[in-house]
């Protein structure tokens, strides 16, 4: 090759380079990104993320926290928003920040695709929040350490029991969602001053109140309580990991769960948030859960129910309220009692 043909090929290959970075910019640009708060489990928050990166080009930025964290968060940054997208974890403080406006309304064309209870929470929400999944409450054992207490525990009544001293492990209700679904699900039950009179006295049996819901499951997996309230579905992936752990639906009845997933007010990825909230609710997003060892039961009527999924319709499950369990003035006036009352008290 000449020198002068060397030229005119290294020239043209060096502007070749420079479209090319051009275009991968712009292209880039045009795929976007995307900041998810994600309150389920770290492995199905990952998966969730990874196979919408796939999909779509979008980059996502995914912080994995508790229920009442990422409301907490949500409320926090409100002036300007962080995140495009709060995926997962139970409803109620998507309920609370739907009525307080740091949420916003939208109509995903896969909503005919959905269970009547994930239809009912985008309707309780004024169309603000969606169902993303279900899955009831109740506790577990560990079969190994059980022994030496000498009950077996099948109602909620049955933890009260003093062989069961410091044995005891749940949330704390303001981080996490699970636990306020039990403080819901004890109220509903039994009435707010006999709830209140049962958490005080349950209060007595617990060892710690964790940040995260499904931290007692995995405590009680790894040996480190007897007994743990989570929910059951938290539950069942212990024993499917073959932990010596039993799962119980509490023989009163229990409360559940609907995973909800919302818009945050002022999302600067409006787009890319849409994108994956459609994506979200499609069949292959939510087969994603059960990969993740996540047995919750999906919201799209087309997704298979993991076969580890506890079934809903064996379970006594109580009539949930929740437009009055997640609005904001019950959920603090809630959360405030338990602390005054609960959490503080001496053993
Ligand atoms: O992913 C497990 C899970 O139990 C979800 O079903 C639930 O929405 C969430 O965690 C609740 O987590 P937390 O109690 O930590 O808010």
């Amino acid at each position: 090759m000449t020198l002068k043909k060397n030229f005119f090929v290294t020239t043209m290959l060096a502007s070749a380079a420079t479209a090319v970075s051009f275009l991968s910019a712009g292209a880039a640009q045009a795929q976007g990104a995307l900041v998810m708060y994600c309150g389920v489990q770290e492995e199905w928050c990952r998966a969730m993320t990874t196979a919408f990166e796939r999909e779509t080009g979008i980059k996502v930025s995914m912080t994995r926290k508790s229920s009442g964290e990422i409301y907490a968060q949500v409320k926090a940054e409100a002036a300007n928003p962080r995140a495009d997208i709060w995926w997962g974890g139970t409803g109620d403080p998507h309920m609370q920040a739907a009525e307080e406006n740091l949420t916003v309304d939208y109509k995903s064309p896969k909503l005919a695709e959905l269970q009547d209870w994930a239809v009912r929470q985008w309707e309780q929400s004024k169309n603000k929040t969606v169902g993303i999944y279900s899955g009831a409450l109740g506790f577990g054992y560990n079969t190994e350490l059980i022994k030496s207490k000498g009950i077996e525990p099948k109602c909620w009544a049955d933890l009260l029991d003093p062989k069961l001293k410091d044995e005891v492990q749940v949330a704390d209700p303001n981080s996490s969602g699970t636990s306020y679904t039990l403080l819901a699900t004890i109220i509903q039950l039994m009435g707010e001053d006999k709830g209140f009179e049962y958490l005080k006295a349950l209060h007595k049996n617990i060892n710690q109140y964790t940040k995260s819901g499904a931290a007692p499951a995995k405590a009680m997996a790894l040996g480190e309580t007897t007994v743990g309230i989570a929910f059951m579905h938290d539950i069942v992936t212990m024993v499917v990991d073959k932990a010596p752990v039993k799962v119980v639906a509490p023989c009163e009845g229990t409360g559940y769960e609907i995973g909800s997933m919302s818009i945050i007010k002022g999302a600067k990825n409006m787009d890319s948030a849409k994108k994956f909230y459609d994506w979200a609710l499609t069949p292959d997003a939510q087969k994603l859960g059960a990969e993740a060892k996540s047995y919750q039961v999906p919201s799209n009527k087309n997704t298979p129910v993991p076969p580890q999924a506890p079934k809903l319709s064996e379970i006594k499950l109580i009539n949930f309220d929740f437009a009055k369990y997640g609005s904001s003035d019950e959920r603090k006036r809630l959360l405030s009692k338990w602390d005054n009352e609960v959490k503080n008290l001496p053993k």
